[in-house]
């Protein structure tokens, strides 16, 4: 088949991958001029270093007699004389200061492109029957709002069809190899068997569940599993982490211990956490809010764990100056990982980046980072130009370059390296320091390091002070 990704970020670039790896002629078309330069590189690292999924850079590299890519116009028109099928794979960002509602402009605009090519498809008969996929995250209705998109436009003779995505970023080529499920929603046996054809490896598995449905209840679905997962990892510090905080001799990782052995309640994302970052949970809890809202029912509990998680995120920074005593103002700060999460470099909602504006608020002189993967991400976002006080933030080459005459370290992203810091930190800054550790990360070693004088500050912790006194006989 010739299959078409409009868009080729994390989803369109590794879903484009996948399907040139199963065999169809694929093209995709961004408008993001350096991405798909880097995308078409044939580089392995360069590759990576646009979107860091591990095996993507393999995998385009060995699919490339199948996978095109273009920013072109003139090509995608080229393409689309014989296209089969448009996967959607477009940014749906929650729209400025509107309570969680979609921003759909770029579907908007991307219409407004591919539109007019589609109508001139079969020397403008439009004969070949079209398949549009809904494949970003998008409110329950989408399909019927697509559907009036290319219509305007003039295309016709198409269906439309759901296709949420579902895979994990930082591991988002596994996942798109081998999915747990599949989920497509179309509203007749004519889209249904088009999508098997371009699933065909999925559909034939006996380890993939495919599910077939309506659109209405694919979109639905893919919004509550995020807001399931959401809430899991909301619930596991808001609650289970600040019981484990306000009561002396609770030990975060005991009581997980204890609450994992329950199969029921499992142990995905029972992990203390400054923050639920990155690009999809918030947005879609907030665009799920949004819907039930505008459908005329409450919700309560989804705006709940949407405050929680800003919560979660003030009171850890504010516990330097209401438990530790340290004042922000003229120090140099240390920020640990600039990522969401481990294992990539976007940026998108992480907690980091809410730190970091709250400490440049705060008077600091200086903020020292570092980030194996996602430093060149976190220079376009604080470039200097958008704003002076961005001026104040350094990239450092390594832990040690970052923690060098710093006061204090802010731990944000869990990278496995991170596991390893305390002999770094130890051997670069002496006490009075203070290290906040936003992801629990070196939990092991607490006791060692307050011991030997620095002060701890953790989520699902108590303030954990520097004991002076062990201090004093060192000396
Ligand atoms: N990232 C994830 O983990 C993930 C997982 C599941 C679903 N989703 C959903 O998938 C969708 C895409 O997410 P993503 O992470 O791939 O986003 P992304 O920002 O990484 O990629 C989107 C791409 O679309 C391009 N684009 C913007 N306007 C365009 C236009 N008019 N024409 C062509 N290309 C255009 C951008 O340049 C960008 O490369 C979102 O709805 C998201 O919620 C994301």
């Amino acid at each position: 088949m010739n299959i078409l990704y409009i868009g080729g970020g994390f989803v369109g670039a590794c879903s484009a991958a996948v399907s040139a790896d199963s065999g169809h002629q694929t093209l995709i078309f961004d408008v993001d001029q350096e991405k798909i330069k880097k995308l078409e590189s044939a580089d392995r690292d360069i590759i990576e270093s646009c979107l860091h999924e591990k095996g993507l850079g393999d995998l385009l590299i060995r699919n490339r007699d199948r996978l095109t890519f273009t920013t072109s116009v003139a090509d995608l028109a080229t393409f689309c004389e014989d296209v089969h099928v448009v996967f959607m794979c477009l940014p749906t960002p929650e729209k400025d200061g509107a309570e969680g509602e979609s921003d759909l402009s770029y579907y908007e605009k991307s219409v407004e492109t591919i539109g007019p090519i589609l109508t001139r498809r079969n020397n403008g008969n439009q004969t070949n029957r079209l398949v549009i996929v809904n494949k970003s995250t998008v409110p329950i209705r989408m399909i019927d709002y697509t559907a009036e998109l290319f219509a305007r436009q003039g295309v016709q003779n198409f269906g439309i069809v759901s296709n949420p995505e579902f895979l994990v970023e930082g591991k988002a080529i596994a996942d798109s190899i081998h999915p747990d499920r599949v989920v497509v929603g179309a509203n007749n046996e004519a889209d249904f068997v088009v999508m098997r054809e371009v699933y065909r490896r999925f559909y034939d598995s006996s380890t993939v569940k495919y599910i077939e449905v309506n659109p209405y209840e694919a979109a639905c679905a893919k919004l509550l599993a995020n807001f399931l997962l959401f809430n899991k990892i909301v619930t596991a510090y808001d609650v289970v982490g600040r019981t484990a905080e306000y009561f002396d001799n609770v030990n975060y990782e005991n009581v997980r211990k204890i609450l994992v052995a329950d199969p029921r309640i499992g142990a995905w994302g029972l992990y203390d956490s400054l923050f639920a970052g990155g690009s999809c949970f918030i947005k879609d809890a907030a665009s799920l809010a949004h819907q039930l809202e505008t459908a005329g029912t409450h919700a309560y509990l989804v705006r709940g764990i949407l405050e929680a998680n800003v919560f979660q995120r003030d009171h850890f920074l504010s516990r330097a100056e209401t438990e530790a005593k340290f004042e922000w103002a003229g120090k140099t700060v240390t920020v640990l990982g600039l990522a969401f999460k481990q294992d990539t470099n976007d940026l998108r909602n992480s907690g980091a980046i809410g730190i970091i504006q709250q400490l440049l608020g705060s008077g600091v002189a200086t903020i020292k980072t570092y980030d194996p993967a996602a430093q060149d991400e976190a220079k376009k976002y604080f470039a200097p130009e958008k704003n002076p006080l961005y001026q104040k933030i350094e990239y450092a080459n390594s832990v040690a370059e970052a923690l060098t005459n710093s006061q204090a370290a802010i731990i944000c992203t869990d990278w496995s390296q991170f596991k390893t810091l305390v002999d770094v930190i130890t051997a670069t800054v002496k006490p009075p320091y203070l290290i906040m550790d936003g992801r629990r990360i070196i939990h092991q070693a607490y006791s060692i390091l307050q011991a030997a004088g620095y002060d701890i500050i953790a989520v699902g912790s108590p303030f954990l002070p520097g004991n002076i006194n062990t201090l004093r006989k060192l000396k």
